[in-house]
C-alpha cells in the first residue's frame, strides 16, 4: 500500500514536474510557443463536432449573411471554411493570421474542397491593415480571436475594420468573454486565478469584458448589435461568449 502511494506520488510529480518544464518552455520560446499553439489548435478545432459547427455555419456565417469581398481575421487552421467553401456569394477571401504555424495546416485543410473564389492568407496582424485598402470588404468575420489580442489593441482592430469595410459592409464576429462577477463569482474567480497559466497556455488568451469594446464604437458604426450566448464547448470555466454584428 505504502509503496503504490510512493509510486504514485512519484509518477504524479514527474507529469507535474514535465508540465512545469513545458510551460517555462511555452513562456521563453516564441517559436515553439506559435508552433505549439498551431498544433493545439489543429487537434482543437473540430470539424465533427456538431454543436460547435452548427453554431459558425447555421447562425454566424449563413450564407444570405456572408458575400462578397470577405476578411477573416485570426483564420487560425480554416476551421470556418466548411461554412464558406461553397458559398456562391463569394468573391474572394482573405485571411489574416499572424502565426505562421498555422498557414500549413489552413491550405492543408481547405484542399480537400474545390473552391470557386480566390483565397488569399496573409501573417499580417489585424491591428494594422495596411495591405488592405479603404472601403473595398463587404464582410469581415472573426470567431474566438480578441481574448488573444493585448490591450488596448481590440480598439485599433474594430476602427482598421471599419476603415476596410465598405460603407453598408458588415462585421460578424463570435468572442469569449469573461464571467459576470455578479451573477457567476465562482467562475470569475476562477478565470482570474487561472489566467497567468491560460495566457500562455491559449496563446495570450485572457479573460476580458470583450463587450466593451464593441460598445465603444457605437458612434463609429452605423449599427452595433451583439447578444449573450454560450460556447458549446465542454469546458466549464470557458462558457460566456457574445455573437453579434458591426455595420458601416
Ligand atoms: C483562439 S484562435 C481562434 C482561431 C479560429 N478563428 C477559431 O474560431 O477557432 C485565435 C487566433 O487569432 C490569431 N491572432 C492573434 N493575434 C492576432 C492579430 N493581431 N490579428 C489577427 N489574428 C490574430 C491567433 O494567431 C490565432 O490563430
Ligand atoms: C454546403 O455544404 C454543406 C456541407 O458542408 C451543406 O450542408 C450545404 O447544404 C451546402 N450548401 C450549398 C448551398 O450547397
Amino acid at each position: 500500500m505504502g509503496r503504490c502511494i510512493k509510486v504514485l506520488f512519484g509518477s504524479l510529480s514527474f507529469i507535474v514536474a514535465l508540465i512545469a518544464i513545458g510551460i517555462g518552455y511555452l513562456k521563453i520560446d516564441e517559436v515553439f510557443r506559435q508552433k505549439f499553439f498551431a498544433k493545439f489548435k489543429n487537434i482543437v478545432s473540430n470539424i465533427n463536432d456538431p454543436a460547435m459547427m452548427n453554431l459558425r455555419c447555421n447562425q454566424l456565417l449563413r450564407h444570405s449573411d456572408v458575400k462578397g469581398h470577405i476578411l477573416e481575421i485570426g483564420a487560425g487552421t480554416g476551421i470556418n471554411f466548411p461554412c464558406l467553401y461553397n458559398n456562391t456569394n463569394i468573391e474572394s477571401y482573405t485571411g489574416l493570421e499572424p502565426n505562421v504555424e498555422m498557414h500549413s495546416y489552413f491550405y492543408n485543410f481547405i484542399q480537400q474542397w474545390d473552391i470557386s473564389f480566390g483565397v488569399r492568407l496573409s501573417n499580417n496582424p489585424a491591428t494594422n491593415m495596411f495591405h488592405i485598402e479603404s472601403n473595398t470588404i463587404d464582410t469581415i468575420i472573426m470567431t474566438l480571436v480578441l481574448c488573444s489580442i493585448p490591450d488596448p489593441l481590440p480598439q485599433q482592430v474594430l476602427l482598421e475594420a471599419h476603415r476596410v469595410l465598405k460603407p453598408g459592409g458588415t462585421f460578424i464576429f463570435f468572442e469569449h468573454v469573461i464571467a459576470d462577477s455578479q451573477t457567476d463569482p465562482f467562475i470569475y474567480g476562477l478565470q482570474k486565478t487561472i489566467e497567468p497559466l491560460w495566457v500562455i497556455i491559449g496563446d495570450g488568451c485572457r479573460f476580458k469584458p470583450i463587450t466593451n469594446y464593441f460598445d465603444s464604437v457605437k458612434n463609429l458604426y452605423s449599427k452595433v448589435e451583439y447578444e449573450y450566448s454560450d460556447i458549446p464547448m465542454p469546458v466549464f470555466f470557458f462558457k460566456d461568449a457574445v455573437k453579434g454584428k458591426l455595420t458601416k
